[in-house]
């Protein structure tokens, strides 16, 4: 896939995400907004209830994108043999679209009213949901090549030194500037945080890498380098590089909270999909049967 059609790819399901969220809420937004008693008077109710034709099918749409977007990810990343097509990183943005819009529907089945023991599965669902969000932020620290395989130390470090060999030797850029770069973003300083200290520091570092970034421009113009793709090239090298140094100093925090995070995000999955299909047979076994 190339970075056009990775873009056209993503905005796909930003799209699609977004469209069903303004559909699902210009359609029933008068009916949820009513009290529960009130709601068996609107005309809506037939159709918007958990049961009724339109509350039913979210419910069995989104759940069906939920399955689907978690069995194609682990079938693809525990059996990679058997199964190669495409790679690892856009089967997880494809398990993070599914597993996103999946539970909005759901959101909707349920017509915002959470009773019973089914209220677990959704509380399940949305606690997984929450830790995706922070998963997705662990797993982007761990640098990896795209089809999703670990990159180790010395690996991260003879890409640092190469990207300082294109900086000095192609570009013949700033030998000074660089040493600052090395001495300012040095792995050590991030070594050994805690996750809440590592959140802080990746945070602040945002406006760092702004600041630095500008002095960087300057430099360009100060060493008159005119030619615009070059000077893109450089700033696009020297942001790379104050990211990479930042997640070597990262890499063993980071590797050990990604192992405790799928102790977390597993079992409220599990928890989720066992509730998930009593309360479906148990709706079964009650009459409920959709439009068939
Ligand atoms: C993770 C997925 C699901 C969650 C979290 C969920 C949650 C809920 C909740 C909170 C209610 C309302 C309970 C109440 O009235 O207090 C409900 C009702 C209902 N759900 Fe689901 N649901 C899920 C999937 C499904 C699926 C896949 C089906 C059908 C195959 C389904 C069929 C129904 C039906 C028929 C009702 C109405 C039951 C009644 O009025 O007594 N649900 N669901
Ligand atoms: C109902 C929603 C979701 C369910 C049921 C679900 C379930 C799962 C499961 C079962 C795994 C595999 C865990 C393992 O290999 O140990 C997984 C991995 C993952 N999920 Fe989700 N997920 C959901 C939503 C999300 C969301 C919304 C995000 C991000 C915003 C997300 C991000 C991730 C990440 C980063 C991984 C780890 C990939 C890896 O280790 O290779 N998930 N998810």
């Amino acid at each position: 896939m190339n970075k056009f059609i990775h873009t056209v790819y993503i905005g796909l399901f930003f799209v699609v995400g977004i469209l069903s969220l303004i559909l699902l809420i210009a359609n029933g937004y008068d009916y949820y907004q009513l009290p529960i008693e009130e709601r068996v008077f609107s005309a809506n109710h037939i159709s918007l209830k958990p049961s009724g034709t339109w509350g039913h099918g979210l419910g069995i749409l989104g759940t069906i994108m939920m399955i689907f977007g978690v069995a194609v990810y682990m079938i693809r990343k525990h059996y990679p043999r058997k199964f190669r097509f495409g790679n690892l990183k856009y089967w997880l943005e494809f398990h993070i679209f599914l597993c996103s819009v999946g539970p909005i529907f759901v959101l909707f089945h349920t017509t915002f009213k959470f009773g019973g023991i089914v209220s677990i599965s959704f509380w399940s669902m949305v606690a997984v949901v929450l830790s995706g969000v922070i998963g997705r932020f662990i797993y982007i620290q761990i640098p990896r090549t795209i089809q999703g395989h670990e990159l180790d130390l010395n690996e991260l470090n003879d890409i640092n030194r190469d990207l300082t060999v294109q900086l000095s030797v192609k570009y013949d850029f700033s030998t000074q500037i660089i040493d600052e770069i090395e001495q300012e973003f040095k792995p050590s300083k991030y070594t050994n945080l805690s996750f809440w200290s590592s959140f802080k520091i990746i945070m602040s570092d945002f406006f760092k890498l702004r600041k630095k970034l500008n002095s960087v421009k300057s430099e360009i113009k100060r060493q008159n380098i005119t030619d615009k793709r070059k000077s893109k090239e450089i700033m696009k090298i020297v942001k790379s590089k104050i990211i990479l140094l930042r997640r070597i100093g990262l890499l063993k925090t980071m590797q050990k909270l990604f192992n405790y995070w799928h102790i977390v995000h597993l079992p409220f999955a599990i928890s989720m999909f066992v509730i998930m299909i009593i309360h479906v047979a148990v709706t079964i076994i009650f009459g409920y049967r959709w439009i068939f």
